[in-house]
């Protein structure tokens, strides 16, 4: 059997400006995790998994056209997963082979709400792993982050792939993302091989790791209240041509001037982080008011808020709307007072801690 896990993630500063090729985003990978357990099959591929609904998906192959054919398909991204990297076995003239996929995450409660941090990245950076492991691909990091970005924008075209980078390369990191558009066509017109070794393509997009800022503590607030990223992205993008108040490109400059702000901090060990990240929730806020959207919910507002009020910096992560708020205070500030009142505001404190860095970037 195969055993592959990927760790889940949090936005720090850049989310949605970030889904513009090219825009830097911070990200950090958490000790939190998705597993996929993976074993030879019979006729069928069965993907079992409690934290992604009742129903497994269920497929069976062609052997005569060598494809995949879907029988059930509640599970986007895993089946995204399973076709980019059965069109990369196929285009090297691997013979195909039936497996069944298990699948347990450690995003979500125990009644099933996911936490926001990252799952659908995650489970997608373990099967593509796993089926690497199992067809013996030998993919680096690279490769494996690209081929579960291209499966990932095959299920959501504007999904910037900085989570799938954090979930890959662990760490802190800085992530620009690469024209997604320019690729899944690539993908259409030469396939998945060449789209990896692409160089166009990718100009412009990247992964830089960040030192572990050991001046910062890192408080991590849950709403208990799932968010849809894709819905939120969608209704900002709809809203870009909308804002004179703020100009999207204006949006986009202050988010890139608070990234280029934090990752000077962490240079420093992260002296100065909790202000900028008091700026960039201003910027989101500003997003916010001028596109008509909520991205700082009355709970994620109370969460920064009770951060702010006693010394730290805090924000929304990722898309808002609920999910997670992130917070960062210095190693000597106390952070009771904080837990104790988010406790009162019926704010859940999630445990967690930087998943470390691979030797990968
Ligand atoms: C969501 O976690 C972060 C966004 O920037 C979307 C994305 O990067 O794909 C809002």
């Amino acid at each position: 059997m195969i055993e592959q896990r990927a760790p889940g993630k949090l936005y720090i500063a850049g989310e949605y400006a970030v889904v513009d090729p090219g825009q830097p985003a911070v990200i950090v990978a958490v000790d939190r995790y998705i597993t996929v357990q993976l074993s030879e099959g019979s006729q069928v591929g069965r993907v079992r998994s409690s934290a992604y609904g009742r129903s497994p998906l269920v497929w069976v192959r062609d052997d005569a056209s060598d494809r995949i054919v879907l029988e059930h398909q509640p599970y986007d991204y895993v089946f995204a997963a399973i076709t980019a990297v059965e069109q990369l076995r196929s285009e090297r003239s691997l013979p195909p082979r039936y497996y069944d996929l298990d699948i347990s995450s450690e995003l979500d409660d125990v009644s099933g709400r996911k936490f926001g941090l990252g799952s659908s990245a995650a489970v997608t950076v373990a099967v593509v792993a796993a089926l690497d492991e199992f067809y013996g691909l030998g993919l680096g990091e690279v490769e494996r982050f690209k081929l579960a970005l291209l499966a990932t924008i095959e299920v959501a075209p504007t999904a910037s792939g900085g989570d799938l980078a954090a979930s890959t390369f662990g760490g802190w990191i800085r992530y620009a993302s690469p024209d997604r558009g320019a690729l899944r066509a690539h993908r259409a017109a030469h396939g998945v091989s060449a789209t990896l070794s692409a160089g166009q393509e990718w100009a412009g997009s990247g992964v830089t790791r960040l030192a572990h800022p050991d001046a910062l503590q890192l408080l991590v607030g849950w709403t208990g209240s799932p968010a849809s990223t894709e819905r939120l992205v969608e209704q900002v993008r709809t809203s870009e041509s909308r804002t004179p108040l703020q100009p999207y490109p204006t949006f986009v400059a202050d988010s890139r001037a608070c990234v280029d702000a934090l990752v000077e901090a962490f240079a420093r060990g992260g002296a100065g982080a909790p202000e900028v990240l008091g700026r960039a929730r201003r910027v989101l806020q500003r997003l916010g008011a001028s596109s008509g959207i909520t991205i700082e919910t009355p709970q994620l507002r109370d969460l920064c808020d009770i951060a702010e009020r006693h010394g730290a910096g805090g924000k929304p992560s990722g898309a808002g709307g609920g999910d997670c708020g992130v917070v960062l205070a210095d190693a000597d500030l106390a952070t009771e007072p904080i837990l104790r009142e988010w406790e009162a505001n019926d704010i859940r404190r999630l445990s967690l801690a930087p998943h470390p860095a691979s030797g990968g970037v």
